[in-house]
């Protein structure tokens, strides 16, 4: 609650989702909480309004890449209206985040996932927030009018968020409670699930646990290193100097350079770790020897060919186990609905940096450098109007 002001615009009503949150974690019963804890009153559900729209087929606006070697090859530019298949939404984009998985995917990085076969012009983007602009036949949890904060399908080959409106499945979405800012909402999905599935579902983390979060300072690692302070674990964290006091400022207990070459020894004088979360994967450290015996190593996939896997062997000799991490689809929107009451409840996002379109390949450039601190995320075309189909029916 400390980071509450009077002028939040998150409101006291779902904290209460936060606070179930908390305490499932800290009870220690279960690794990952249940679906059941998330039942804090949400705000009714909208009338539908179907029938009111416009039924016409056009283009929308979108970031669109011609080809996936590279920056240059995306342009502002317009594509088909996606068509809305049953059992999906259709959401018009307000926001969307930018983060390092976009420029990976503009290179080429995704092509060696095996389902990951892109349609050119493609749009990429994997986060965002907007409002709910149709529902595909059978879909009743959203209806027109829903603020929704989402996750893409790009990976699976799908058109991503950066684009004007983007048809998905409803459960990579979330409602957010009305007043919430589309700004703020729009960075959380990607960095804060991968954090939560990482320390939850990967590293089935328990209060009182002791976690190293490699890279702290970065988008997952803020994030899971609030997560993990919130959910009752000791929490160790490596970062620049620079970034020690924003980190302890967060919840961390100690930080350590990652410049130090003797960083795991002083790991381990603070005491050995049950969950090591590793979004660096370069095998510098040792890290796998601050492990104690039953604990988890928790790689963050980064899709550079020179990441190092940990040592089987050397996991073996420590008791400990290697757990592949990162982003997966299951359990997306109990993630997000998460999200949003930690948010309510009070977690710090990074500093956000609201760009025009105009900004778009700039804002990947410098994530890709890393030269902008804080988090940038797009302001969308989704205010414009959109034609939108009747209820339950395709655009194309
Ligand atoms: N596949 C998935 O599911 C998934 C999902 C999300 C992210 N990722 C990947 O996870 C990685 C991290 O993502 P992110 O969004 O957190 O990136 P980010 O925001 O760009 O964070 C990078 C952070 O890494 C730190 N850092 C740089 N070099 C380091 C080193 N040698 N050792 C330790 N820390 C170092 C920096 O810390 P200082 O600022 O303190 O110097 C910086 O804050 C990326 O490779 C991303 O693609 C994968």
């Amino acid at each position: 609650m400390a980071f509450c002001s009077q002028a939040d615009p998150r409101q006291p009503i779902e904290r209460a989702a936060a606070e179930c949150f908390l305490t499932a974690a800290s009870t220690g019963t279960t690794a990952l909480p249940e679906a059941a804890v998330f039942r804090a009153p949400l705000p009714p559900i909208h009338p539908r309004i179907s029938g009111q729209h416009e039924e016409r087929e056009r283009n929308v606006k979108a970031l669109v890449a011609d080809h996936l070697n590279g920056l240059d090859g995306l342009r502002l530019g317009d594509v088909a209206t996606p068509a809305l298949p049953a059992g999906e939404i259709l959401v018009r984009m307000r926001f969307a985040g930018i983060n390092p998985a976009d420029w990976k995917t503009a290179e080429g990085y995704l092509k060696v996932i095996p389902h990951f076969r892109p349609h050119f012009p493609f749009v990429i983007g994997l986060e965002g927030a907007g409002t709910v602009a149709t529902v595909g036949e059978g879909v009743t949890d959203f209806a027109p009018g829903d603020h929704v904060v989402l996750k893409s399908d790009v990976s699976q080959g799908r058109w991503g968020t950066f684009a004007e409106c983007i048809a998905i499945e409803p459960r990579l979405a979330a409602r957010l409670p009305r007043g919430l800012p589309l700004d703020a909402a729009a960075s959380l999905p990607i960095a804060g699930l991968t954090a939560w599935h990482s320390l939850m579902l990967h590293g089935a983390m328990k209060p009182n646990e002791t976690v190293f979060i490699h890279a702290g300072a970065g988008g997952v690692g803020s994030f899971a290193v609030q997560i993990a302070a919130r959910a009752g674990a000791k929490v160790l964290a490596s970062c620049s100097p620079a970034n020690a006091e924003y980190l302890r400022a967060r919840g961390a207990y100690k930080t350590f350079d990652y410049r130090d070459p003797d960083m795991a020894t002083k790991i381990r004088a603070a005491g050995t770790c049950d969950v090591v979360v590793d979004a660096i994967n370069d095998g510098q450290h040792g890290l796998i020897g601050c492990l104690a015996s039953g604990g988890r190593y928790v790689t963050i996939p980064t899709l550079d060919p020179r990441a190092v896997r940990p040592d089987a062997r050397k996991l073996a000799a420590v008791g400990a186990t290697f757990v592949p991490g990162g982003l997966v689809r299951e359990r997306t929107r109990e993630g997000l609905e998460t999200l949003i009451a930690l948010y309510i409840d009070g977690l710090t996002l990074p500093e956000l940096q609201v760009l025009p379109t105009d900004d778009f390949v700039e804002a990947l450039s410098d994530c890709r450098s890393g030269t902008r601190r804080g988090k940038a995320v797009v302001r969308l075309w989704g205010e414009d109007k959109l034609a939108i189909a009747s209820h339950g029916k395709a655009l194309q």
